[in-house]
C-alpha cells in the first residue's frame, strides 16, 4: 500500500497511463455508435476539427497546468485549478474536475461489468445465440440477453434470478478497481496499465484481421462486403456539415474519448518532474488514444455489422446505440462466424474489458487525491472513502437500471454536459487568467518537440470560441429539455440528486482543504509564481 507521497516510476509510465486512460470504451464502442448515428462518413469531418482545434490543444493546457500545480505541491483538480486561476472561482470550478471522473466511474464501471460477464460467458460456452437460427431470431436471443444482463427491464431486477450474474461480476470488476487504486500511483495503476495496453493492442489486432478478412460473406448480397462497410464509415459527407448536432456529437466525442475535460491528466500529470516533457508526452497519448479510435473502433465494429447485417432493418448496423452496436449487434455478427463465435467473442470482451478497466483506474485517482491534499488523510483512509462513495453510486446503478435511465443520465450531465464546461473552464483560465505566453513558456518547459505556433493562437481564441459558441447553442436548445427529460421517473430522478449530492461534498472538502492549505502557509492562489 502506498503512502502519501505519490510519483511515477518512470517517464513512459505517465504516458500510459494517460494512454490507458483515453482509451476505453469510448473509442470501441461509443465512437461507432456516434458515427452510425451521425451518418457515418458525415461524422468525420468535424471530428477531425475538434481533435485538433479542441482535444489536442485543451489536452496540452492540461498537461502543463497539471505539472504546475505539481510544482507547487498541489495535485487534485480544484487546488491546480484555484492555482492557475489565482483564486477561488478557479478552485470551486476546479470541483468538476473530481465530480466528473467520479460521476463517470459510477456508470463507467457498471458497462465494463457487462463486457466482464460477457467474456465470462464467450469462455464458458457463449451467449445462447442458436448458431443454426435466422438472423431475426438470433437478434432477438442476442437482445433477451443483452436485457438480462443489463436489467433494463426494471429496476431491482439485477438482484433476482439469472441477472444476479451481473452484480457477482460487478462485485469482482469493482474490487479489481479499487485494488490496483489502493496500490497508488506506480504500483497499481502504472503497473496495471503497463502489462494490460499491450494485451489489449493485440486482441484488437486479432479481432481487426478477423473482420478484414471478411469479405463477401453471403454471396447472395454482394454489396455487403468489407469495402462497402469501410466506405461507410470513411467515404466524407459534406451535405451533413450545415447539422449543429453532427459539430457537437463530433466535440463530445473528443472529449470523451481522449479524457480532456475529465480532470484526470491534471491530476497525472502533477506527479510529474519540473524538467519532464509535456508537449510529446500529450501528443504521443493522444495519438496513441486516436491509433485505438480511427485504426480499431472505426474499423471494426461498424465493418463487421455492416458486412453482416446490413445497414437497417432491426439488426442492421445502425439500429442500436453506442453500446448496443458492442454488446447487442456484434454478438449477432460473431454467430455467423462458426466455430470462431466464442474465440472471437471471447477476444472481444477481453480487450473491452481492458480496455474499460485502464480507464476507470483514472476516474478514482483524483478524487483521491482531491480528499487526501484537502483533509490531510492518509492514502489508506481516503481510497476508502472514494470507494466508499463508489459501491453507494454503483449501488443506485445497479438498482435503477430500468431503462437505462440512471446510468444514461449520468452520462449526459455528468459524461457529456459538464465536461464541455470543465473544457471550457480550464482553456480559458489557461488562456486568459494564466496568460497564453507563460502557458505556452510553461509548455515546452524541458519539452522534447515544439509545438507549433498555431496552436497558441489556437488555445487563445479558437478553443474558447468554439466552445462558448457549442455550449451556449446546446444550452439553449437542449437544457431545458434535458432537465425536463431528466426528471421524468425515478431512476433520472435519483441520477440527479446523487450527483447534486456528490457535488456538495466536494464543495465541502473544498473549502475544508482550503482553510487548511491557507493555514499550512501553501501558496494555493498562486501569489509567488514557481519557476
Ligand atoms: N476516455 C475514456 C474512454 O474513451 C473514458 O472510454
Amino acid at each position: 500500500m502506498s503512502d502519501n507521497k505519490e510519483e511515477w516510476g518512470s517517464k513512459l509510465g505517465v504516458i500510459l497511463a494517460v494512454a490507458g486512460s483515453a482509451v476505453g470504451l469510448g473509442n470501441f464502442l461509443r465512437f461507432p455508435g456516434q458515427a452510425a448515428a451521425n451518418g457515418g462518413g458525415a461524422f468525420l469531418i468535424p471530428y477531425f476539427c475538434a481533435l485538433f482545434l479542441l482535444g489536442l490543444p485543451i489536452g496540452w493546457a492540461e498537461w502543463t497546468m497539471g505539472k504546475y500545480g505539481g510544482k507547487k505541491g498541489l495535485h487534485g483538480a480544484p487546488m491546480v485549478m484555484g492555482a492557475i486561476g489565482k483564486g477561488r472561482l478557479a478552485r470551486y470550478l476546479g470541483v468538476l474536475g473530481v465530480l466528473i471522473p467520479l460521476g463517470v466511474s459510477t456508470y463507467y464501471v457498471f458497462i465494463e461489468t457487462w463486457t466482464f460477464a460477457y467474456f465470462l460467458k464467450y469462455i464458458s460456452g457463449g451467449i445462447g445465440i442458436d448458431r443454426t437460427a435466422d438472423i431475426v431470431t438470433q437478434t432477438a436471443q442476442s437482445g433477451s440477453f443483452y436485457t438480462m444482463i443489463t436489467g433494463a427491464d426494471g429496476d431491482g431486477l439485477l438482484f433476482t434470478g439469472d441477472s444476479k450474474f451481473t452484480v457477482i461480476s460487478w462485485i469482482v470488476v469493482f474490487a479489481v478497481n479499487i485494488f490496483f487504486v489502493f496500490r497508488g500511483l506506480s504500483k497499481g495503476i502504472e503497473k496495471f496499465v503497463s502489462y494490460a495496453m499491450p494485451v489489449m493492442a493485440v486482441c484488437a489486432l486479432i479481432v481487426l484481421i478477423r473482420v478484414l478478412t471478411l469479405g463477401t460473406p453471403n454471396p447472395a448480397i454482394p454489396e455487403q462486403n468489407v469495402i462497402n462497410g469501410l466506405g461507410y464509415m470513411w467515404n466524407p459527407d459534406f451535405s451533413a456539415l450545415g447539422n449543429f448536432q453532427t459539430w457537437l456529437a463530433a466535440a463530445g466525442q473528443i472529449f470523451f474519448s481522449l479524457s480532456v475535460g475529465f480532470g484526470v491528466i491534471i491530476n497525472y500529470a502533477s506527479y510529474m518532474k519540473a524538467k519532464d516533457d509535456v508537449a510529446l508526452s500529450g501528443l504521443t497519448a493522444s495519438a496513441t488514444n486516436e491509433l485505438f479510435e480511427v485504426g480499431f473502433g472505426g474499423m471494426i465494429t461498424l465493418t463487421a455489422a455492416f458486412v453482416f447485417l446490413g445497414l437497417s432493418g432491426t439488426a442492421g448496423a445502425v439500429a442500436t446505440g453506442s453500446f448496443g452496436l458492442g454488446f447487442n449487434t456484434l454478438p449477432v455478427v460473431f454467430a455467423q462466424m462458426g466455430a470462431f463465435e466464442n474465440i472471437i467473442g471471447a477476444i472481444w470482451f477481453l480487450m473491452l474489458w481492458l480496455a474499460a478497466i485502464t480507464s476507470s483506474l483514472s476516474m478514482y485517482a483524483p478524487a483521491t487525491a482531491h480528499l487526501k491534499e484537502a483533509t490531510g488523510w492518509s492514502h489508506t483512509k481516503s481510497t476508502s472513502t472514494i470507494a466508499i462513495i463508489g459501491t453507494i453510486g454503483a449501488i443506485l446503478t445497479l438498482w435503477f437500471t430500468a431503462g437505462g435511465a440512471f446510468w444514461s443520465t449520468v452520462d449526459f450531465w455528468v459524461g457529456t454536459y459538464l465536461i464541455f464546461v470543465l473544457a471550457m473552464v480550464q482553456i480559458i483560465y489557461f488562456g486568459w487568467v494564466f496568460g497564453i505566453e507563460r502557458g505556452w513558456k510553461e509548455l515546452h518547459q524541458g519539452a522534447s518537440i515544439q509545438v507549433p505556433t498555431i496552436f497558441k493562437v489556437i488555445m487563445k481564441y479558437i478553443a474558447p470560441a468554439y466552445l462558448i459558441i457549442v455550449f451556449v447553442g446546446f444550452t439553449i436548445q437542449n437544457f431545458r429539455a434535458s432537465l425536463e427529460a431528466s426528471w421524468a421517473n425515478t431512476g433520472s430522478r435519483v441520477a440527479m440528486l446523487t450527483i447534486a449530492a456528490i457535488l456538495a461534498y466536494l464543495v465541502i472538502v473544498t473549502y475544508v482543504g482550503e482553510k487548511r492549505l491557507r493555514a499550512a502557509g501553501v501558496d494555493i492562489d498562486d501569489n509567488n509564481p514557481a519557476d
